[in-house]
């Protein structure tokens, strides 16, 4: 068997056209141009790239964007004046702090990332949002996973009694997607690097979402058949090839539909975060559209 391809950007576009005409709504009858600010501190290569195609694709939809860019020696005190500011200012409406920060400032990364708004704050990731997603207040959600589940939603593959399985317990991905899926009526277990007997809990899944930064570590025998592989890893093998955390040639020939890496879950988080960023200018404005 050979499974159906999920392609993301297929998915995206669709999100994407009904937030460009949210926009529209928002400037034509209320006056109002949903601001997004990205703060990009250092050089990381990875992150300049995620920051660029962040910027271009706010600009296609009509969101007024702009890219913040402080020097890898930055104080974390400076970092908080301008988070600060940003909160002040009426034109934002989202603010993105991008991750990983440098390292002399990583220590402080739950400090600098509730220094942002919670209404302004389009990752999803202050405690304030956590503690809604989790008690099933869904609000500004995470983009990536949020990203996934619009992608089952879109693609009309059920989750509601399913037996999902999520491999990695991070803040960015691993936990908010269990709560999005649980929150959807799945049956939900979380795998980490402690987990045992690994392989006998993902056979038993019919969603299996992998999100641990391990190249190919989903083999095909650790899938059951029929199953829907979303693959969220994008890691680095030698200089430039890209490959994510499932072993797609295998895995395609036992699941019954799968994502890509490149092209497949990467693209959403992207459309979700001007979705966020739609949100919350709504939620500011206190206007729906
Ligand atoms: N770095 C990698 N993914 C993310 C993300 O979703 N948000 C932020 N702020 N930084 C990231």
């Amino acid at each position: 068997m050979s499974a159906q391809l999920l392609d993301g950007k297929f998915f995206a576009s669709q999100i994407k056209e009904e937030t460009r005409r949210k926009i529209e709504i928002l400037k034509q009858q209320y006056d109002i141009t949903p601001g997004l600010t990205v703060v990009i501190v250092g050089e990381n290569p990875a992150s300049q790239i995620y920051v660029a195609n962040k910027h271009k694709t706010s600009l296609e939809l009509g969101v007024n964007s702009q890219v913040i860019r402080l020097p890898e020696q930055v104080s974390k005190e400076e970092l908080l004046t301008v988070i600060a500011g940003l909160n002040q200012d009426p034109a934002v409406h989202g603010i993105l702090v991008q991750l990983p920060l440098p390292e002399h400032i990583k220590p402080y990364e739950s400090e600098i990332l509730e220094a942002i708004q919670p209404v302004k704050d389009v990752d999803g990731f202050h405690p304030v949002n956590v503690g809604k997603l989790a008690t099933g207040q869904e609000e500004l959600v995470p983009c990536t996973p949020h990203g996934c589940i619009r992608l089952l939603e879109l693609a009309d593959l059920p989750i509601k009694g399913k037996r999902a399985v999520v491999l990695g317990r991070s803040n960015i991905v691993g936990k908010p997607m269990f709560h999005l899926l649980l929150a959807r009526h799945a049956t939900v277990t979380v795998c980490h690097s402690r987990t045992q007997d690994l392989a006998a809990i993902t056979r038993e899944a019919d969603i299996l979402v992998a999100a641990i930064g391990k190249p190919k570590f989903v083999t095909g025998d650790m899938v059951k058949p029929g199953a829907v592989v979303i693959d969220v890893g994008i890691n680095r093998v030698g200089d430039k090839k890209i490959v994510g955390d499932v072993d797609f040639d295998a895995v395609k020939e036992v699941a019954s539909a799968i994502t890509p890496v490149p092209g497949g879950v990467g693209v959403l988080t992207i459309a979700m975060l001007l979705y966020n960023t739609v949100k919350a200018a709504q939620i500011q404005h206190k206007v729906q559209v």
